[in-house]
């Protein structure tokens, strides 16, 4: 089987990619398409580092086949950041300090913005069970927490998407 053409909706921008056959949205994203906010870590669903939206739900993209959203609506961390700013997820993530060396910073951020989309008042439990499947080797997640806490106390509301 071979490549073929592949598209959908990245950051409200209908985009075309060639792919071969069982490469991963992950693979796509970053590689063929520069969107190096989608990290890649464990490549096995174990980190959550590669954690983009589709269709607004978090999904690892190192699990994903890029065919399997043909049609469908990819955000990333690059499709919510303003050209001259930042999310207020992010800056929340900002003042919180809830980043280290950054590596898991957008796939938690990601993760965050769904939760908060479906729910804008999470309960701390509701944040670690968002949080979850999405490993930090660096803060110790008490400030990855506390950033969400306090983009929800802000009124975080998701933001247009913009690449
Ligand atoms: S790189 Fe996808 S879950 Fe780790
Ligand atoms: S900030 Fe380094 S892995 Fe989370």
């Amino acid at each position: 089987m071979g490549s073929k053409i592949v598209t959908f909706v990245l950051g409200g921008r209908e985009v075309e990619v060639m792919v071969k056959p069982m490469t991963t949205l992950q693979a796509v994203l970053r590689y063929q398409l520069g969107y190096t906010a989608v990290k890649e870590g464990c490549r096995q669903g174990g980190c959550g580092s590669c954690t983009v939206l589709v269709e607004g739900e978090p999904v690892l993209a190192c699990l994903l086949p890029a065919e399997d959203v043909a049609g469908q609506q990819v955000t990333t961390l690059e499709s919510i950041t303003p050209v001259d700013g930042l999310d207020p997820l992010q800056q929340a993530f900002l003042d919180a300090s809830g980043f280290q060396c950054g590596y898991c910073t957008p796939g938690m951020i990601m993760v965050s913005k769904a939760l908060l989309e479906h729910n804008p008042r999470p309960t701390r439990e509701e944040i670690l069970d968002a949080l979850a499947g999405n490993i930090c080797r660096c803060t110790g997640y008490e400030p990855i927490v506390a950033a969400v806490e306090g983009a929800a106390q802000a009124g975080a509301a998701p933001g247009a998407q913009r690449r």
